[in-house]
């Protein structure tokens, strides 16, 4: 089982289009899969799902969509706050949050502070997120230090930038699922999945259930990680 689940929720659009529906719709109809996996993960005691909701990029699309979006963002958090903290989820919002509206700034923090204590499933939504404004905001961080003369250079290494990372403190992704057909990053953990298990469907997310995702666990268990070692080194490690 893995202990950290992230996920690409693609496709959405595509969804409502293919139903002659607004592509808000899709993005309406996604918000149910979100209910559904976030539940999976409990069940399966997976420690951490991060999705990703908002790209750094995804402002890009027309003011509508965005706009649909951010709307369906606050309500979403508003209804589903109180539920995730009664399930003893901890919920967390990574990437850029000042550029969105004072309103959603604050629901954001409500929610964290509200399930800060929770000690069940950790939910990580990436929000005007970019795997490359991650390692930026962490590299800044570590020049203001050295500048600032509490740091030196010969201090920085890759541990000293992992720790100013978003996700310093949880365990590394080890499945990362994309729906939606594309197999690309676009953006999403960089440094992070480094050595993660890709796996990619055509699903669209708003048809993505439990069954879809118990297929993806499986799929996960049969891989090896090697981490740079050769399969012998694994199972020899694995037996002792
Ligand atoms: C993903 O679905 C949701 C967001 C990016 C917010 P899309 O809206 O990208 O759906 P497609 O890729 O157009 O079908
Ligand atoms: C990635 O999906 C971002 C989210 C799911 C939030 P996109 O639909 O924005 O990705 P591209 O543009 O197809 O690469
Ligand atoms: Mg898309």
């Amino acid at each position: 089982m893995p202990r950290h689940v992230c996920i690409i929720m693609d496709g959405n659009g595509r969804w409502a289009e293919q139903r002659g529906k607004l592509r808000v719709s899709g993005h309406r109809a996604g918000v149910e899969t979100v209910r559904a996996i976030v539940q999976a993960c409990a069940e399966n005691k997976i420690e951490v799902l991060t999705l990703f909701a908002f790209s750094s990029e995804n402002w890009r699309r027309p003011a509508q969509e965005v706009g649909l979006l951010m709307e369906l963002f606050i309500t979403a958090l508003s209804h589903e706050v109180k539920k995730l903290h009664a399930n003893n989820v901890r919920m967390r919002i990574v990437g850029d949050v000042s550029g969105f509206e004072p309103k959603l700034q604050q629901s954001i923090r409500d929610a964290e502070a509200l399930t800060r204590a929770n000690t069940g499933l950790t939910l990580v939504i990436a929000a005007n997120y970019g795997g490359r404004w991650d390692i930026t905001q962490a590299a800044r961080s570590l020049a203001r230090d050295v500048a600032a003369g509490t740091l030196a250079p010969e201090a920085v290494d890759e541990t000293a930038l992992q720790a100013r990372l978003s996700l310093h403190d949880l365990p590394e992704p080890d499945l990362f699922i994309r729906t939606g057909g594309e197999q690309r990053i676009s953006n999403f953990l960089l440094w992070q999945l480094s050595y993660t298990e890709l796996y990619f469907t055509d699903v669209l997310w708003p048809d993505f259930d439990k069954q879809q995702f118990a297929l993806a666990l499986a799929s996960f268990a049969q891989r090896q990680r090697r981490f740079g070692r050769t399969g012998k080194q694994v199972e020899q490690l694995i037996r002792a």
